[in-house]
């Protein structure tokens, strides 16, 4: 393939290295002393095996860099885009980089006839993709693809090498025909996902690793306080694969609760308190908790019908515990909101229910013990239905509120 890389930073420079040892690839940069650089064979980032990849390139004049962009477009069939995309004062990605490029090859490719595949290598705000399609390629024969970059400094190499996963969106089949062609040789899963998607599992995938460093973190500063290596104590949490190293606990559905998590969690902010220490992530998931309970009392209320089915009342399926279950929460502000409230909970069921359950029913929650119902059938007259199971009835002529 004949390939064209706009912007030889960190992502340009190393695509454009490990392309060159298939590919006839022109790097094209504004700035001209990166470009002067290159062209004399040396690498100008400090990034481990780039410097090699890109002297036996030049040699090879499999590699070249240029300030040109019209020599660039004219003599490939794929332009790869890895211009910057920094924040702008709003905490938005400042866009001005790609927008300049993409007129830049919109106009010289209006003199090219044979069709020319763009890919979008930066990282973007979501809608970006098409909006640039939409913007300067209508009507061309122009093929657009959005494939994020996951590669990390320090290690850029080895990980465009052997990434997580490719994931490219793509306007055309052509477009992932070239893409499959491009990736030739790399091992990894390849999946084409709808535009929208592949630009934000990007931008989630550095919020999630953030996200990771800062609980990690916390940890190193609660253990810390309490004389515990948090090394350790990560290294050994880290070796549960079943549970915390796993895609376990990482589906959006409903609030967490139970006898355990909140009761655990509450423990932990106390014990920081007692040291005074802050730490405002570990302190803020029971914020974002009631957060996410609100949020489905909003969407129930939005119908603006006063008569609700509960499927599920225990914290989650498969038990009838209900100590600090969040559904419990949703329908005692419903009974108190005078609502016709009926329960279905086949793990729940009154009929079922015996020892420590019967107790905290009967003592806790008197008031919601009346309102279970043995058969899911005894929803039919509820005007909205708050799903918290899966179960095989259709509810599709009610309003559905789906916490699954
Ligand atoms: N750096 C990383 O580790 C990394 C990893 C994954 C994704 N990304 C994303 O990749 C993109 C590029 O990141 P980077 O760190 O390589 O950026 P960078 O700032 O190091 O490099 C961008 C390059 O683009 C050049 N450029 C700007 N306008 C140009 C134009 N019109 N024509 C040609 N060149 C132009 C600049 O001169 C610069 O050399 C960003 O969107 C970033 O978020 C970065």
């Amino acid at each position: 393939m004949n390939i064209s890389v706009f912007g030889l930073g960190y992502v340009g420079i190393v695509t454009s290295a490990i392309l060159s040892k298939k590919h006839k690839v022109i790097g094209v940069d504004v700035n001209p002393t990166k470009v002067s650089i290159m062209n004399q064979g040396r690498s100008p980032i400090i990034e481990e095996g780039v410097s090699e990849l890109v002297k036996k390139g030049i040699k090879s004049k499999r590699l070249k860099a240029t300030s040109d962009p019209k020599y660039a477009v004219m003599n490939t069939d794929v332009s790869v885009i890895c211009v910057g995309t920094p924040s702008e004062e709003s905490g938005g990605h400042d866009l001005s980089y790609l927008n300049n490029v993409m007129e830049e090859i919109s106009e010289l490719l209006k003199e090219k006839k044979k069709y020319h595949l763009i890919v979008i290598r930066s990282t973007v705000t979501p809608g970006t993709s098409l909006e640039m399609k939409e913007k300067y390629f209508q009507g061309m024969n122009v093929g657009l693809c959005f494939n994020p970059e996951f590669l990390r400094e320090g290690v850029a190499v080895k990980d465009y090498i052997n990434p997580p996963f490719i994931i490219v969106a793509c306007t055309d089949k052509k477009a992932v025909k070239l893409m499959k062609e491009f990736y030739k040789g790399i091992k990894s899963e390849f999946i084409v996902a709808p535009f929208q998607e592949a630009e934000t599992v990007k931008m989630l995938c550095n919020v999630f690793h953030a996200y990771k460093i800062v609980f990690a973190n916390e940890v190193g500063r609660f253990s810390e306080a309490y004389g515990v290596s948090g090394k350790r104590l990560m290294s050994l949490l880290c070796r549960d694969k079943k549970l915390n190293i796993s895609s376990k606990y990482l589906i959006p559905g409903f609030a967490y609760g139970g006898s355990c998590l909140p009761k655990d969690l509450r423990n932990l902010q106390y014990l920081a308190r007692k040291k005074d220490l802050d730490l405002p992530v570990i302190n803020s998931l029971d914020i974002s908790n009631e957060k996410h309970i609100h949020n489905a009392i909003r969407k129930i209320e939005s119908f603006d019908v006063r008569s609700v089915g509960f499927v599920g009342l225990s914290f989650k399926p498969g038990t009838d515990d209900l100590r600090e279950s969040p559904q419990v929460r949703l329908v005692e502000y419903f009974i108190g909101k005078g609502y016709d409230v009926k329960i279905f909970d086949k793990d729940v069921s009154l009929a079922k229910l015996m020892g420590a359950n019967k107790a905290y029913i009967e003592k806790e929650i008197p008031h919601i013990s009346s309102l279970l119902v043995d058969r899911l059938d005894e929803l039919d007259e509820c005007k909205t239905i708050v799903l918290n199971r899966n179960v095989k009835k259709d509810f599709s002529n009610r309003n559905v509120v789906d916490l699954r």
